[in-house]
């Protein structure tokens, strides 16, 4: 059985859905904080199958000694985590406790049970702003703006001198792009509860009319149209590459990073004319000045997932944005339906 930590949440849910799909068992623990039970019934909806849930804190360590000891898990994979950024500015004691403090008990409590296969959720945002692109596994981490990124920076190098102490484990490092999209039955995506902060889900908002404008920021960028460059990635080829990770850890031992990204820069202004060509849509636009942080260009070099797992990512900026939107007109639908 696979321990999918944060598995109620936007990627994880699409992880539990890969591994069912493909014959593992999953047990979840979330403890909903950014999440709701009703992704549960999403997924059992769409596979048929239900995974198990228990509601918990990954920090904790009394709930996790009880699951290892419960349940016959022989990984985990490790997607729990507050992940918005201007929070974690204002709130970094949250964010180092739970990003930082709850891999730290995780880890713990799995090498108490015996457990040494880890796939862990990070993200590009610990190359901090990378001169050179494409970006590789090579590239050195930077200084991270905003305790978010430093917290994914801190989790990693626990990681990483863990595995360096004991030649038991065996974990995979995911530095994920940008992730997008939704899985394409339109049952199950991204959710947010607060105003977005992310560009799609704001988008998305707009296009639905639940918000005036999407707000540009920065039109003054080194890039062809001035506006930022991203390497988006579909949620179900980040959960997909996920099974590859844990299939690669299963056979061989020690530390792997491998960036999740398709290789592929889009503007923001690219990504706002694809979303109107495809979904048939006009987005209402309001330049504004940069956003504090940002960087101009961040793409992957995928090369080593490829090498290493035979995994890319193959589904195409258009599709991340058709099954986006289906979910979203689901999800509006759903809404009316309720206040109706
Ligand atoms: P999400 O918020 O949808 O999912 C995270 C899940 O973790 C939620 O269900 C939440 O309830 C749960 N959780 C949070 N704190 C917990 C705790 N202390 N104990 C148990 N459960 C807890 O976010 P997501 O987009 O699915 O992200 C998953 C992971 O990937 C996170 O670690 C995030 O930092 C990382 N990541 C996300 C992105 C992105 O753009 N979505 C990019 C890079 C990395
Ligand atoms: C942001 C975080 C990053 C985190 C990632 C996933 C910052 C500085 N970085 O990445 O740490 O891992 O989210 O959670 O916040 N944009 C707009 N209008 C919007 C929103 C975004 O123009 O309303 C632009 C941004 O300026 C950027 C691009 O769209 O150029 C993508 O932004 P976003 O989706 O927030 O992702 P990142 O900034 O790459």
């Amino acid at each position: 059985m696979i321990l999918v930590t944060g598995g109620a949440g936007y990627i994880g849910a699409h992880v539990v859905l890969e591994l069912m799909s493909h014959g593992e068992d999953a047990l979840i623990l979330d403890n909903l904080c950014n999440s709701s039970r009703s992704s549960l019934e999403r997924m059992a909806s769409i596979s048929g199958r239900r995974p198990v849930f228990v509601q918990g804190d990954v920090r904790n360590r009394g709930v996790l000694d009880t699951l290892f000891h419960e349940y016959s898990i022989n990984a985990v994979i490790h997607c729990a985590g507050l992940k918005a950024v201007g929070e974690s500015v204002r709130e970094p004691l949250r964010y180092y406790d739970t990003n930082v403090g709850g891999s730290v008990t995780l880890c713990q409590a799995m090498k108490d049970a015996g457990v040494f296969t880890l796939v862990f959720s990070s993200s590009a945002t610990v190359y901090g702003d990378c001169a050179r692109m494409p970006i590789n596994e090579t590239c050195a981490t930077g200084n991270p703006s905003n305790p978010y990124g430093q917290s994914k920076l801190m989790a990693e190098n626990v990681m990483k001198s863990m595995v360096a102490s004991d030649p038991r484990w065996s974990v995979g490092l995911l530095r994920y792009f940008n992730p997008i999209g939704a899985h394409e039955s339109g049952k199950l995506g991204e959710a947010p509860t607060l105003t977005p902060n992310n560009l799609l889900p704001y988008l998305l908002q707009v296009a639905s009319g639940q918000r005036p404008a999407l707000h540009v920021f920065g039109t003054d960028y080194e890039t062809h149209d001035g506006t930022g460059i991203r390497d988006y990635v579909h949620v179900v080829d980040l959960a997909e590459g996920h099974l590859k990770a844990l299939q690669a850890l299963r056979a061989q031992r020690g530390v792997h990073i491998w960036n999740f990204g398709t290789g592929q820069g889009y503007s923001v202004i690219d990504v706002v004319k694809a979303f109107e060509r495809v979904c048939g849509i006009t987005v209402p636009l309001s330049y504004e000045p940069r956003r504090p942080g940002d960087i101009a260009r961040c793409w992957a070099d995928p090369g080593k997932a490829s090498l290493e797992l035979g995994w890319c990512a193959h589904r195409s900026l258009e599709r991340m944005l058709a099954d986006a939107w289906r979910w979203q007109c689901s999800q509006t639908h759903a809404f009316d339906t309720q206040v109706g």
